[in-house]
């Protein structure tokens, strides 16, 4: 038997969550300390079918559970469009991207496993055709994704993404030290770019501003990115929470871990994500400012944190 790889990491954004969604842009950057492997066996000895072994669901892809729905949909893409007939493949899924945590698990274990398949083809893979394909999975995990989350699992660089339009890597003026704190709560993307649907149905007036709000801040943190004033980009950070926090997708335990990493002396903090649960996201000074943020949010209570620098 022969063994095929596929490797996508996580991300987290920095700014502009939830108002991409209305046509603003947003600022994400890769988040390698988290990432997804996913390997293919062929077993010649048995029958056609597609296993699928996660920590999740162990068994026959047709027979995976609704929350795989996205993934099988790709996967049968994937094959279909190759004109490949599988012979008993086996593609398991091992990942350090915790799910429904706004960390782009979704996408990074699709984009994974259709980098796999197409490595057991010793077929060459586009980007645009990557993108069809993990955008068939992302629909059926979120409904209607802006596309952040594929763009930016996908990109080494930090981008600078809206809808539509041709994805930028952004250059970045000075490292930027970043923590993530894990709420320990599952967030349902689908669910708070819904929540935000209805109540702007409701107050239309307010929402809006909100959303204008959230893509001026985000124009102006790539700029600040660009000369690498920290400061700013904290404060931004602050700002676009203030928002969030509007818009109804933050919640007690994102406030009180934003409250611990501010009192910590963070230049910035805010949830990262679909909020309502899932993560937070600090900016740091410094790598020993990051490491003793890390250590404050632990003690308030956060599971796991991850920290990461970017550089430019
Ligand atoms: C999820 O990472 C980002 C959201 O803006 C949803 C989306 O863009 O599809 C909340």
């Amino acid at each position: 038997s022969q063994k095929a790889e596929g490797k996508a990491h996580g991300k987290v954004i920095l700014i502009g969550e939830h108002s991409v969604v209305y046509d603003k842009p947003a600022i994400a950057i890769p988040f390698p300390v988290v990432n997804v492997t996913a390997t293919i066996e062929e077993n010649y000895t048995a029958n056609h079918s597609i296993y699928i072994n996660s920590k999740y669901y162990d068994g026959l892809l047709i027979n995976a559970p609704e929350e795989l729905s996205g993934i099988k949909a790709c996967v049968e893409e994937t094959f279909y469009l190759l004109n490949a007939k599988p012979k008993n493949i086996c593609i398991t899924i091992s990942s350090t991207i915790p799910s429904g945590r706004g960390l782009g698990s979704s996408a990074a274990v699709a984009h994974a496993i259709v980098r796999a398949i197409f490595n057991h083809f010793d077929a060459s893979l586009s980007k645009d055709i990557q993108m069809h394909l993990v955008q068939i999975a992302e629909t059926h995990a979120h409904g209607n994704p802006s596309g952040i989350d594929m763009e930016a699992t996908y990109s080494d660089a930090p981008i600078w993404f809206q809808k539509g339009k041709k994805t930028k890597a952004l250059e970045i003026g000075s490292p930027l030290h970043l923590i993530v704190a894990d709420s320990g709560r599952f967030g349902d993307t689908k669910t708070a770019v819904e929540s935000i649907r209805s109540l702007y149905l409701k107050h239309p007036g307010p929402t809006r501003s909100s959303i204008d709000l959230l893509g001026e801040y985000t124009v102006e943190c790539a700029h600040s990115l660009s000369t690498g004033d920290l400061h700013r980009i904290g404060e931004l950070m602050n700002l676009a929470q203030i928002e969030l926090t509007k818009l109804g997708v933050s919640d007690d335990r994102l406030e009180q871990f934003i409250q611990v990493a501010r009192k910590n002396d963070a230049l910035g903090a805010k949830l990262t994500g679909g909020g309502r649960g899932g993560c937070i996201l600090a900016l740091a000074e410094n790598e020993q400012h990051a490491i003793s943020l890390s250590h404050a949010l632990k003690e308030a209570g956060a599971p796991r944190t991850w920290t990461s620098r970017l550089d430019g």
